[in-house]
């Protein structure tokens, strides 16, 4: 792993999460592998990147940490994997930019095995009238084109909470961002309900 696809965006908390995962781990917009720091190694993980030029650094990081399952090339969206499939999902800065969140948590709920946990760690909008919504809202239209589509206002703690999954661990807080501007983030975990 390069520094340069090493990621800060995490506390202590979420290590531990991440950390934690055991079985079979799929990582859902999985970029250059950012996290193959922090996974255990001996989990069967499998990436899923959309961005062609992400996915062949995802696939070479993935060997080589000892994960030789290709990753699919695939949006949220339309999650290759059959129901029921993957003891837990990860997923750190990728409901901003997605298409369609609903969709996209849908489908984490339908490949994980009941009982089966989404970990994510999500940047979010800051608290309604807040200067740093105002910030947020002006820097939006750059950030979506600099940052792939990235919406720095997104609501997704609610979409979570309004989601077939149920909330484990769920915890706020903030990372210096850019201008000295800080940026509150939302982790945590969810699980699927065992018995639907
Ligand atoms: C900000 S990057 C985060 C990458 C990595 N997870 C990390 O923590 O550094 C967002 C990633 O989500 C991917 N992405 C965008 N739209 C997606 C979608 N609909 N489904 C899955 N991944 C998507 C992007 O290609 C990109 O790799």
């Amino acid at each position: 792993m390069t520094a340069e696809h090493s990621h800060q965006a995490l506390d202590d908390q979420t290590r531990r999460l991440v950390g934690a995962l055991r079985g079979r781990v799929l990582e859902i917009g999985a970029g250059y592998g950012e996290n193959f720091d922090i996974l255990p190694g001996d989990i069967d993980y499998i990436g899923l990147e959309p961005n062609p030029k992400r996915l062949d650094e995802l696939a070479y990081e993935a060997e080589r940490n000892g994960h030789p399952t290709p990753p699919l090339a695939a949006q949220a969206e339309n999650i290759p994997l059959p129901d029921a499939s993957v003891d837990a999902v990860l997923g750190t800065m990728v409901l901003c930019s997605v298409r369609d969140t609903e969709r996209v948590l849908a489908e984490v709920a339908r490949v994980l095995k009941p009982g089966g946990s989404y970990v994510f760690v999500e940047h979010v909008g800051a608290p309604r009238g807040s200067w740093r919504r105002a910030a947020q809202r002006i820097a939006a239209p750059f950030m979506r084109l600099a940052a792939g589509g990235c919406d720095p206002v997104r609501d997704t703690e609610s979409r979570i909470r309004a989601s077939q999954l149920e909330v484990t661990e769920m915890e706020h807080y903030d990372l210096p961002g850019a201008l000295g501007v800080s940026v509150p983030f939302v982790a945590g975990v969810v699980t699927k309900p065992r018995e639907q």
